[in-house]
């Protein structure tokens, strides 16, 4: 790797600058406020951010302030001098009407501090949901020397004997509650029972996904993700993380020395292995977009689908975050790829100037009841199929979770496995789902395909996570816990639902999803990977010349008004899902 000196540092344009020293003179004063000498500034040491997460606002990245001293101590071993700041936050399940929305407000954010401050390489901090992709694509688009340090997974929650995982448990409870199983009091303290120290989600949500594959593109230091967030060697691994950004500073390692195609390869082979989030291929495809690497939705297919569930942690499984750690983490699943020849390129190189092959080599599962070989796996071809048809371009399937009950009552037609028909019921919106789920007028039985609308970047400002829908409370008491669901917003990593989900173009565009009435037959063929509604082609171009006759007009009527100025402004510039929901103005900037 090219190696810098001293006068090649970024931070020298702000601090060396001979045209402009007394301006040098004043930076340096603002900078010593808080305890930098004026001898740390000009000494040729290089800048390195902290870009920090945490706040009140976002707990599951709050311990990032306790491990921001141990970074700052690693980065000044290092000889570097550790700027901290803040990043706008996203909490996943505080922010209204959905933390989706922040993601490319952060970035934006991250990328104008990274891009206008005298910083020579950052640290990103990552954990809950958001917080990752949108760090990882600021670091795309600064693309200076950047490593990302993991928060880590809470400690398992227990209730009563019985692991409760983050959010999986919330989506059980919820059932038992409609159902007149549980009292109000037992729900709340079975969910928060689920959240027992600080830390992102415990379960395969999409923070356990975004951190696993952080580690996997190589973007973070070998065994990173898994280590719960109050362990000891958390601590440690903020240490060498701070440690090892000043010497990637020195042989100047950028993010697009790091995330190349090949990289992306290995994090969608993994993202199967670990039962990774649906999230995942819209973020992937964001931070792609950033780096101007080339990825789409049957890369999924074509490189993913395949590959088997070997992780055995909730929701497709039992168990959660410390149970993976203890079985070895990231290190162990990739090496038991690599073992089977299925990582696709163990040369990838990583942060800690290894490949990811020397940094996985040998890493023992610890305990198999935790992560399965890859031989005797969970479940064969856990990765996402890619749907197509006349509801939609591409729309992606994790078929990993589908239940028993879900496969013989859909998919067991002899004559036609792995296809099904039925009747459509089509929601638009959340709310408008939650106001009518209910009512009997709309004939639900257990073989409806439910299908929710105006739930896309645009039409849910952000996306919302909402495609799992809950069945209506009469088919739960009979035991029916889930019916397939399509639409065009995202669903909980945590759920298990096995839906049609990410449906791009979304109905707020005028995507195939637009034209659907309750009522109308659709069908769906897993073999084919397609998806139809059964109506003529007369009657489609027809029911799509009125869709656009509104959209000519405006807004569709169930597309919501904005609320806030970010909502008009990335409506008004933001890609479908399957282009990672990337602001269009930002991806031409790099370097
Ligand atoms: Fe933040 Fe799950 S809510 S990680
Ligand atoms: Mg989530």
């Amino acid at each position: 790797m090219a190696k810098i000196d001293k006068s090649q540092l970024r931070s020298k344009l702000w601090f060396a600058n001979p045209d402009d020293f007394d301006m040098t003179a004043l930076y340096i004063e603002r900078y010593m406020n808080w305890g930098i000498t004026r001898e740390e500034l000009q000494s040729g040491k290089p800048i390195i951010g902290i870009a920090q997460t945490g706040s009140d606002l976002s707990p599951c990245n709050r311990h990032h302030i306790i491990l921001a001293e141990r970074v700052r101590e690693g980065i000044r071993e290092a000889g570097g001098i550790a700027f901290e700041f803040p990043v706008h936050p996203i909490q996943e399940t505080g922010k209204r009407p959905t933390a989706n929305l922040d993601r490319n407000l952060a970035y934006l954010g991250l990328v104008e501090t990274l891009f206008g401050y005298p910083i020579d390489g950052v640290v990103l901090t990552i954990g809950c949901d958001k917080t990752t992709p949108a760090c990882l694509m600021a670091a795309a688009t600064a693309n200076i020397p950047a490593i990302a340090l993991s928060v880590g997974p809470m400690l398992n929650g227990w209730y009563k004997g019985q692991r409760t995982g983050s959010g999986t448990i919330k989506w059980h409870a919820k059932k038992e509650l409609s159902a007149g199983n549980l009292s109000y009091e037992e729900y709340t303290d079975i969910v928060a029972s689920s959240a027992p120290s600080p830390g992102y989600c415990n379960t395969m949500g999409t923070a356990t996904t975004m951190n696993s594959l952080t580690e996997a593109l190589g973007m973070s230091l070998p065994g990173s993700a898994a280590i719960p967030a109050v362990h000891k060697e958390r601590a440690n691994m903020a240490y060498w993380t701070g440690k090892r950004i000043v010497d990637m500073v020195w042989d100047d390692v950028k993010p697009s020395d790091i995330m190349t195609r090949e990289a992306f390869e290995n994090a969608i082979v993994t993202n199967s292995a670990i039962g990774g989030s649906t999230n995942a291929p819209i973020h992937l495809k964001a931070i792609a977009n950033h780096l101007g690497v080339q990825l789409d939705n049957q890369d999924w297919e074509d490189l993913g689908y395949d590959i088997p569930l070997m992780l055995n942690l909730q929701p497709a499984g039992e168990y959660l975050g410390e149970d993976y750690h203890h079985a070895g983490g990231v290190p162990a699943i990739v090496n038991q790829l690599m073992e089977k020849g299925k990582l696709p390129h163990p040369n990838a190189m990583t942060v800690n100037g290894k490949t990811i092959g020397e940094n996985c080599e040998g890493a023992e599962v610890m305990d198999d009841k935790v992560i399965w070989p890859y031989d005797k796996p969970m479940v064969q071809s856990a990765g996402f199929l890619n749907l197509k048809g006349n509801l939609f371009s591409t729309a992606i399937m994790k078929t990993s979770v589908i239940s028993d009950e879900f496969r013989e009552r859909y998919l067991s037609n002899p004559d036609d496995p792995n296809a099904f028909e039925g009747r459509a019921v089509v929601f638009d919106g959340r709310e408008d789902y939650h106001a009518r789920i209910n009512d009997e007028s709309l004939g639900i039985d257990e073989y409806t395909l439910l299908f929710i609308r105006g739930a896309g970047p645009i039409g849910y400002p952000g996306g919302a996570e909402v495609v799992n829908m809950q069945p209506p409370d009469a088919l739960l008491k009979r035991g029916i816990n889930s019916l397939p669901c399509i639409g065009d917003g995202r669903q909980s990593g945590t759920s298990g639902s096995p839906s049609i989900l990410n449906a791009s173009p979304e109905a707020a565009v005028g995507g195939g999803l637009a034209i659907l009435q309750t009522g109308d037959q659709v069908r769906i063929d897993l073999n084919k990977r397609e998806a139809n509604i059964l109506i003529s082609d007369a009657e489609f171009a027809e029911r799509q010349k009125a869709v656009d006759a509104q959209l000519a007009k405006g807004r569709l009527d169930y597309v919501p008004d904005h609320q806030t100025p970010w909502q008009e402004i990335q409506r008004g510039m933001v890609d479908q899902f399957e282009e990672g929901m990337v602001l269009k103005p930002a991806v031409k900037y790099r370097d």
